[in-house]
């Protein structure tokens, strides 16, 4: 059974008190839904206020984004001990803004991915296509070829510490929610290609979160998809209720 599992991605927003007000009404409630796996992912600056903040409960937390190399002269960047210093169990890898807006290659998401692995953080790495990508049908390819370019290189064992998130990128911040038949086209795709290129037990093991304009009120059709097992949330999960409500609609 794959543990379903929210993630709250707060991108650049709010700021120190607004990020603890933030983790603060999210964890209050944690505890009623053991079900479900549930972290937040502050902007790194304010990772260390919300550790404070959900301390106790059973809100996980982790960072945005990570640098590979482990320490030195790479201005601006964050080690993966660092993240585990300030007691990260996780760190987002490859979002589409990265890939898109800062030119994030597969390559490098790949050696994040190792790194984070190495650190014992989990990543949950993102994967989606472009509208033109969508439209010109060949959504499958470019699932394909980010996956083998994001996750080359490990084994069975590190494959199964991994999350998948599958967001479309035109779908996210947009409004424009993907249907939940479209969502579960894909993440059944990604299941075959882990039974491709491992086996089966590591096919059914891996969760696979969606991502895109994900909301309290469209949530429970996708999340009910049989491959969906959780979902990325960016927007919605700046407001305690709207993110909570997205949670509520995991079945028990
Ligand atoms: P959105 O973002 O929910 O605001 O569409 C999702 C994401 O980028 O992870």
């Amino acid at each position: 059974m794959r543990r379903p599992f929210i993630a709250g991605n707060w991108k650049m927003n709010l700021d120190r008190a607004g990020a603890v007000e933030l983790a603060s009404a999210i964890a209050a409630k944690a505890a009623d839904y053991g079900h479900v796996e549930l972290a937040v992912f502050p902007p790194t600056i304010y990772i260390e206020a919300v550790r404070d903040a959900v301390a106790g409960t059973p809100l996980g937390y982790g960072a945005q984004n990570v640098y590979f190399e482990p320490k030195g002269a790479f201005t601006g960047e964050t080690s993966t001990a660092m993240l585990i210093d300030l007691g990260c169990d996780y760190v987002i890898l490859g979002h589409s803004e990265r890939r898109h807006i800062l030119g994030e290659t597969d390559a490098e998401v790949n050696q994040k991915v190792h790194a984070a692995l190495a650190a014992k953080l989990v990543p949950i790495v993102c994967v989606g296509e472009l509208l033109a990508e969508r439209e010109a049908g060949t959504t499958g390819d470019v699932i394909r070829r980010q996956f083998d370019g994001s996750l080359a290189g490990l084994s069975a064992e590190q494959m199964q510490q991994v999350v998948i998130a599958y967001e479309p990128v035109w779908a996210i911040g947009t409004g424009k929610v993907a249907t939940p038949e479209q969502a579960e086209e894909v993440h059944k795709d990604l299941r075959k290609i882990m039974a491709d290129r491992y086996n089966i037990t590591v096919a059914e093991a891996v969760r696979i979160q969606y991502g895109g304009s994900v909301k309290a009120s469209n949530a429970a059709e996708i999340l009910a998809q049989e491959n969906v097992d959780g979902a990325l949330v960016g927007g919605a999960s700046l407001q305690a209720d709207e993110f909570l409500g997205i949670v509520a609609c995991v079945s028990r």
